[in-house]
């Protein structure tokens, strides 16, 4: 639940969302917002135990959602998830392609089939998701497309290279998009979220087993010193920051905006991108 609420409970009743990679993190906060907002939420994604603890949660708090099984990077599955979704609901409203994988590797040895892997999450997942509901949403009057963006391609980030060129191929593709499919009143836009605490960035400071650490030494601690150091807005994100902002872009006062990239993260990247003293 968002701390400061500002739409009203109805606002999205009545309409059918799917958010791929929607069972966990940021993903799970963009669903926990929508369904908040009276939608029905499609939680897309690989691992059937996450769908489950993440649907259960979102009815349990009242609202409306179901689950899919699905790999982004299979095209013919992803065309069976987005008729099996419209089937069941008669529209398809919302798209938040959400699902990315990435990790640090160096590029000089970075394989074959690791480049091929995040590319095709990111990049391929997100035109075949794109794609598969475009028929419904065209035959339903419009439709609404976010798009899972970063900011790390803004400059150039070792070690991501697989990750920041896809990502860039996002960017690419919502412009491009938004002007091919604005005569169906499709909206297609994308979001850059910035450091947001999940599971992964609380394991990058937490010290390996048998490091030594001073006896004060405190997770927390060390995340919030970091925060303060990094973040303009002296905060973490929360997965709630970024729901907000797709709650927005699906709602009717997003009905003018389509082709832009929103970058949510405290003013991070801007201060990282500070030229040196
Ligand atoms: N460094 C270098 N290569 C890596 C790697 C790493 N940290 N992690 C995976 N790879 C390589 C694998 O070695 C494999 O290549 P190979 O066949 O040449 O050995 C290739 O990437 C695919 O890995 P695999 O784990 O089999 O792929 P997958 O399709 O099951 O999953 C990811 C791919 C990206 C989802 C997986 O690496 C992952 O779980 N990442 C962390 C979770 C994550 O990204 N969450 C989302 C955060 S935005």
């Amino acid at each position: 639940m968002s701390p400061h609420p500002i739409f009203r409970d109805d606002l999205l009743a009545g309409q059918v969302g799917i958010v791929t990679g929607g069972a966990t993190g940021i993903g799970l906060g963009i669903s926990t917002t929508l369904a908040q907002l009276g939608m029905h939420v499609v939680l897309a994604s690989r691992k059937p135990e996450n769908l489950k603890a993440a649907v259960d949660g979102i009815v349990a708090a009242g609202g409306k959602a179901s689950a899919v099984t699905v790999d982004v990077r299979d095209q013919e599955r992803v065309q069976a998830m987005a008729k099996e979704v419209h089937d069941a609901h008669g529209r398809i409203d919302l798209l938040v392609n959400n699902a990315a994988g990435n990790f640090y590797a160096k590029s000089e040895t970075l394989s074959a089939n690791a480049w091929k892997s995040v590319i095709e999450i990111d990049l391929y997942g997100t035109f075949y998701c794109t794609q598969a509901v475009f028929p419904y949403m065209k035959a339903n009057g419009g439709g609404r497309v976010v798009s899972t963006s970063m900011t790390l391609h803004y400059r150039g980030w070792p070690l991501m290279a697989h990750a920041t060129a896809a990502k860039a191929g996002v960017d690419a593709l919502t412009k491009t998009l938004a002007v091919e499919w604005a005569e169906h009143g499709i909206r297609v836009n994308a979001i850059a979220p910035g450091p947001i605490p999940t599971e992964g960035v609380r394991k990058a400071f937490t010290p390996p087993p048998g490091a030594p650490v001073p006896d004060v030494f405190s997770v927390d601690k060390a995340m919030e010193t970091w925060a303060m150091a990094a973040i303009p807005l002296k905060r973490w994100g929360t997965p709630e920051d970024i729901g907000q902002m797709v709650a927005y872009l699906a709602s009717p006062a997003g009905d003018w905006i389509t082709g832009s990239i929103f970058v949510i993260d405290g003013g991070e990247w801007l201060a990282k991108s500070k030229p040196a003293n």
